[in-house]
């Protein structure tokens, strides 16, 4: 069986287009094979010269997700969450910031896949971060900017504000061939 036999490439396509974030989620957990499938996930997603500079650590006790809901402007959802998983990374700059979110994505992708929702918490400030380290344990040498929180969506529930949904279109973001201009028919 080919790649695309198992997934067949509209649905694939599809799937990638309409991945959301969520915020809302029902009370039951997830499995810890489940948790672990998209650890390996992570564990095998690329870096800068392959040097992975981060480390998760795994949350599923509710107290702690409570807490670390209070530690972002924007990380409140946390507090419903089912697990969340705390991605700090070692170094900082632009490579370090690609590999962070490159990571973060993947796991994202990898939970939708198996029907589990889940969304970016930021830890805004440095103070913030401390928080986390404090709470978690972590060394100084880790900076944990955010967490992904993960559950299973609860639909009947609005997931975001109108002004976090859409997009611009795609003349707005993108040119072809030289900046500004768009294809011809
Ligand atoms: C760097 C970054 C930080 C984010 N921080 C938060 C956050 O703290 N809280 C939150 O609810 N969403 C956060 N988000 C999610 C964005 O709000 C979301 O990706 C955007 O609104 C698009 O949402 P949609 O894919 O559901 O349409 C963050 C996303 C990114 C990329």
């Amino acid at each position: 069986m080919t790649d695309t036999e198992s997934f067949p490439p509209d649905a694939a396509l599809a799937a990638l287009r309409s991945l959301r974030q969520s915020r809302r989620f029902l009370p039951d957990p997830i499995a810890r094979e489940d948790l672990e499938q998209l650890l390996e996930v992570a564990r095998w997603t690329g870096s800068a010269k392959n040097t992975q500079p981060w480390h998760l650590v795994v949350v599923t006790d509710r107290e702690t997700n409570s807490a670390l809901a209070g530690m972002g402007a924007f990380a409140g959802f946390l507090a419903g969450v089912a697990a969340s998983i705390v991605v700090a990374v070692r170094g900082d700059g632009r490579s370090v910031a690609y590999d962070d979110g490159r990571l973060q994505e993947r796991v994202m992708l990898a939970a939708s896949h198996l029907g589990i929702g889940s969304g970016t918490a930021w830890f805004s400030t440095p103070e913030n971060r401390q928080q986390v380290r404090d709470l978690l344990g972590m060394p100084a040498e880790l900076e944990p900017w955010s967490a992904i929180g993960l559950g299973y969506t609860d639909t009947s529930q609005k997931q975001a504000s109108p002004q976090l949904s859409g997009r611009k279109p795609l003349a707005e973001i993108v040119s072809w061939g030289r900046y500004g201009a768009q294809p011809s028919a």
